[in-house]
C-alpha cells in the first residue's frame, strides 16, 4: 500500500477528463492536479519550451511526494516524456503511447487518422508511438489549432465548429481512416460532434481510459495502491482560478470546488 497522491499535470484544464477517468477506474486514489494555464495553451509553443515546463512541473509535483506522474497533456507528452522519466524518481506515464496503442488495437485497414495540438502533430510522437506497434501502418495526421479554443469558450457544438471540423477531418477521411485519435485532452469534450463530422464508420480513440489502465497496472504492479478510504483531490493552476474552477466543473465536475493558484516559477519543495 502507498497512500502517496498521484500526480497529473497539463497546460490547462484538459487533463481533467483524463483524471476523470482515473478517479473511475480507482475511486480511493487521491490525485493532486496542476494546471498551467498561465503559459497554456502549449500547443502553438515551441517544443523545447514545452519540455522545459514538463520538467520543471515534473520536479514540483515529486517535491510534493507523488507516487506516480501523468502527463495529462500530448503536446507536453509529445516534447518531454522520456526527458521526465529520465530525471524523475517515480513512474512517469504520458498519454501518446495509450492512445497509440488503442488505435492499433481498433483498426481494420491499417489506416489510422490523427488530430493534435500543432506541436504534438510536428513532433510526430504519435507516428513513432504507432509505427513502433505496427511499421506497417498508414498515419495520417492533421493539427487542428482552434479546436481547443472552441472547447475553452463552450462552444462544444453547433454549425461553427462543425464546420472547422469538417475541414480538419476532410483529407483524413479522403484517405479513407477507419480509425482516429483525438490526440489531444481537450477533445473527448467535443467527442460526439467529432464524431458526427467523422461518420459513424470512423472509430474514436481517446487516450483517457487507457492511461487509467496504465495507471492501475503500474500501482499493482509496485504494490502502491492506496488503502480502500475516501480520496483527496487537489488542485492548483498557475494562472486565472476562476477561469480554473469554471472550466474544472465543466471538465471535471462539482469536484473542482476550490483550486490553489501557485505562482511561477515553481519552487521544489525541499530544494
Ligand atoms: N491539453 C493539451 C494537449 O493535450 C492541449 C491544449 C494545449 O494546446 O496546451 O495537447
Amino acid at each position: 500500500m502507498n497512500d502517496a497522491p498521484i500526480g497529473m499535470f497539463d497546460s490547462g484544464i484538459g487533463g481533467l477528463t483524463v483524471m476523470k477517468a482515473v478517479m473511475k477506474r480507482l475511486p480511493h486514489e487521491s490525485i493532486c492536479y496542476f494546471g498551467d494555464n498561465a503559459r497554456g495553451p502549449y500547443g502553438p509553443r515551441d517544443i523545447a519550451e514545452i519540455r522545459r515546463f514538463a520538467l520543471e512541473i515534473a520536479a514540483f509535483l515529486e517535491g510534493l511526494g507523488v507516487k506516480l506522474i501523468v502527463i495529462a497533456c500530448n503536446s507536453a507528452t509529445s516534447a518531454g516524456l522520456l526527458e521526465v522519466q529520465r530525471t524523475c524518481k517515480v513512474p512517469v506515464l504520458g498519454v501518446v503511447e495509450p492512445g497509440a496503442r488503442g488505435a492499433v488495437q481498433a483498426t481494420h485497414n491499417r489506416r489510422i487518422g490523427v488530430i493534435g495540438t500543432v506541436a504534438t502533430v510536428h513532433s510526430r510522437a504519435y507516428l513513432r508511438a504507432i509505427h513502433a506497434l505496427d511499421a506497417g501502418a498508414k498515419v495520417h495526421s492533421r493539427a487542428c489549432p482552434t479546436l481547443v479554443d472552441f472547447v475553452e469558450r463552450g462552444e462544444i457544438e453547433g454549425p461553427h465548429i462543425e464546420g472547422e471540423l469538417d475541414r480538419y477531418l476532410a483529407p483524413l477521411t479522403r484517405r479513407e481512416v477507419d480509425t482516429l485519435v483525438l490526440g489531444c485532452t481537450h477533445y473527448p469534450l467535443i467527442r460526439e460532434v467529432i464524431g458526427k463530422v467523422a461518420g459513424e464508420d470512423v472509430s474514436l480513440i481517446s487516450s483517457d481510459w487507457e492511461v487509467a489502465r496504465e495507471v492501475e497496472e503500474n500501482l499493482v504492479r509496485m504494490g502502491y495502491l492506496r488503502s480502500p478510504k475516501p480520496p483527496v483531490y487537489r488542485f492548483m493552476c498557475s494562472g486565472d482560478i476562476e477561469q480554473a474552477i469554471a472550466l474544472g466543473r465543466l471538465f471535471l465536475g462539482p469536484e473542482v470546488e476550490k483550486v490553489e493558484k501557485v505562482e511561477l516559477p515553481l519552487r521544489v519543495k525541499g530544494s
